[in-house]
Order: C-alpha cells, then sequence, then structure tokens
C-alpha cells in the first residue's frame, strides 16, 4: 500500500450547494494530517491541462457559506476517452498526485472508477448534486438547500395563487427522480405533487383538482418534476386542464437553476464538513474506489460502482402523507 501524501480534490458536473463547503473540509483535514492538498480547476478537463493549485488551511477561509464552486466544475468530453484519461495521469504524476477526491454526481464517479481501473490509482468520491440521486446514501450534497429554496420560492407563488385564485404548475429539478417535487410539495403543502415514479395520468390529475375545488379551496399549487411524464411537459399540462376545467385560471412557473445556487443550509454545510474528513482518512486507511454516504447519521463507504448502478427509491411514506395532506 502505497502512502499517500499529496490529495488532489475537484468538482464535478453540475454544482450543488456545499461542494465549497467539501472543498474546506478536504483542504483542512489534509493540513490536519500534514498531507498536501492540491486543487483542480474545473473537474477532470482541469486534470488533463494540469490546471492545478496548491491549497492550505488558510485558503478556503469563509467559503463554507458559499454556493457555487470555487474550483469550477465541467463535463469533459476528453475525459471520456482514453487517450484524454492516459493525459490526465501523466498529469498527475507529474504532480505527484497520490490520490484523488472528486465530488461530483453519478457521472463524475464513472470517470473516476475507468481513471481508477486504468492506473491502480486511489479515487474516493463526494455526492454532490441537488437530485439525490445517488444509491449509497440517504442525502447528496445540495439537495436539502434545493428544496428549502424551492419552498421558498412556493410560499412566495402560493401569495399569488391565493390573491387571484389560481392554479400554478410548479416545474422543479431533479432529472429523472421526484425527490425535489415530493420533499419540497409536502414541505410547501403542494395540492398535487407530479413525480416520473408514479405516473397517475392526467385524468387523475383533473379529478383531484375537482375534488380539490368542491372541498373549499380557490386556489392550488401543482409541484411537477421535470422528469414527470404526465404530460409532455409542464406547458402541455395547462393546456390540458385549462380545456378540461375552463373554470380554472392557471399559470406555470419554472424555477430553474436558481435552484442550484444559494448559500448552502446548516444540514449541507454539516454533511459537507463530515464527508470530507471521512473521505480524506479512508486514503490515509489504504481505502479507494468508494463514495462517502450518510445513513441513520452515521457516515458510511459505498462501492463506486455499487453507487452508480443501483437505483435509488422514492420514498413511498411521503407519498401517502403527502396524499393525506391534500385531504
Ligand atoms: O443534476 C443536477 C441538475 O440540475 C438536474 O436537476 C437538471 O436536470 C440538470 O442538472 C440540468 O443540467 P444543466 O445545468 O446542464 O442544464
Amino acid at each position: 500500500m502505497k502512502t499517500i501524501r499529496k490529495i488532489g480534490v475537484m468538482t464535478s458536473g453540475g454544482d450543488a450547494p456545499g461542494m465549497n463547503a467539501a472543498i474546506r473540509s478536504v483542504v483542512r483535514t489534509c493540513a490536519y494530517h500534514e498531507l498536501e492538498c492540491i486543487g483542480i480547476y474545473r473537474g477532470f478537463q482541469g486534470l488533463i491541462e494540469g490546471d492545478f493549485k496548491s491549497m492550505d488551511a488558510r485558503s478556503v477561509n469563509n467559503i463554507i457559506n458559499k454556493g457555487g464552486t470555487i474550483l469550477k466544475s465541467a463535463r469533459s468530453d476528453e475525459f471520456r476517452a482514453r487517450e484524454g484519461r492516459d493525459t490526465a495521469f501523466a498529469k498527475a504524476k507529474s504532480a505527484e498526485i497520490d490520490a484523488l477526491i472528486i465530488i461530483g454526481g453519478d457521472g463524475s464517479f464513472n470517470g473516476a472508477i475507468l481513471f481508477s481501473e486504468e492506473n491502480n490509482f486511489p479515487v474516493i468520491g463526494i455526492p454532490g448534486t441537488i437530485d439525490n440521486d445517488i444509491f449509497g446514501t440517504s442525502s447528496t450534497l445540495g439537495y436539502d438547500t434545493a428544496c428549502n429554496t424551492v419552498v421558498e420560492a412556493i410560499d412566495k407563488i402560493r401569495d399569488t395563487a391565493s390573491s387571484h385564485n389560481r392554479l400554478f404548475f410548479v416545474e422543479v429539478m431533479g432529472r429523472d427522480v421526484g425527490n425535489i417535487a415530493l420533499n419540497a410539495g409536502v414541505g410547501a403543502g403542494a395540492e398535487e405533487i407530479l413525480i416520473p415514479e408514479e405516473n397517475l395520468g392526467k385524468e387523475r390529475l383533473i379529478e383531484s383538482l375537482k375534488r380539490s375545488r368542491a372541498s373549499g379551496k380557490s386556489s392550488s399549487i401543482v409541484v411537477v418534476a421535470e422528469g414527470d411524464k404526465t404530460g409532455e411537459n409542464v406547458f402541455e399540462l395547462k393546456d390540458y386542464v385549462e380545456e378540461n376545467l375552463p373554470e380554472y385560471e392557471v399559470r406555470v412557473s419554472v424555477l430553474g437553476h436558481m435552484q442550484r445556487g444559494g448559500s448552502p443550509s446548516c444540514w449541507d454545510r454539516v454533511l459537507a464538513s463530515r464527508m470530507g474528513v471521512k473521505a480524506v482518512e479512508s486514503l490515509m486507511e489504504g481505502k479507494s474506489n468508494y463514495m462517502i454516504g450518510i445513513r441513520d447519521s452515521q457516515m458510511t463507504l459505498c462501492p463506486l460502482d455499487q453507487a452508480v448502478k443501483g437505483k435509488t427509491k422514492i420514498d413511498k411514506e411521503l407519498i401517502r402523507v403527502s396524499d393525506i395532506m391534500t385531504t
């Protein structure tokens, strides 16, 4: 087992609130254990180009509260090819980097697995994505903050919805999964939540909206996950409802990339701090090809290939809670 003296850290894929807090934690944990830490800019693309910067404990002052990532992020096409990965390995070797910590989503972990296998190079992943769609952890970095951002936005939209007796479709991110929609939808008291994991059909939506109106509600919020298949898209859903329920005045609000930005929540800052410590210390113990996760409040290790291949499941109990709350 090679002694780890120098660790490279990067952020890769879509940014997420809490990534800076994780970088800070990796850098400070390295300093604590007297290891060198190298920041790699723009993810794997920066590794290919040797875009490196030495980082000490003071270089990460005042970033725990910042959204985005000071190391920048990118999706690298060059790294998908063997040639690109070979160049990246040569750059890592010449900078005497012994191991990598990759903060990102499953696409980034796929690249990390290949790089590690081809070069027998130690890697550890930290799950950073607002989607919470990675197997092996109950929470990814940025998910909690994104849910809070969505709840805050819906609270504001509700003011208009109730002042004008309107129905709002609010589209939220999440790629192919409905975690943000379901969690934030319950948190914001949405009347309906449409997620890809459960296609209830447009007719049922109409029935539910009719019931809601009959029960005395004059305005409604329907949260729609971007990956939901109930309609072709959220605008088509709006047209459908307007045709079938002409008494409703309908509006659409697509929250978009605002969900990825902003200062991380306390939960995401603490999670990032814990994950960074665990990542560095796992490498020091000779571990490689694992992703750091959290389960039942404990830090865990999940083999990277399982993290990538495993399927996450939606919380069925939360669907039931949502149904009861909309009575
Ligand atoms: O994976 C994070 C995410 O924000 C998804 O929720 C969304 O589908 C996607 O990234 C958007 O990607 P881009 O920033 O490339 O448009």
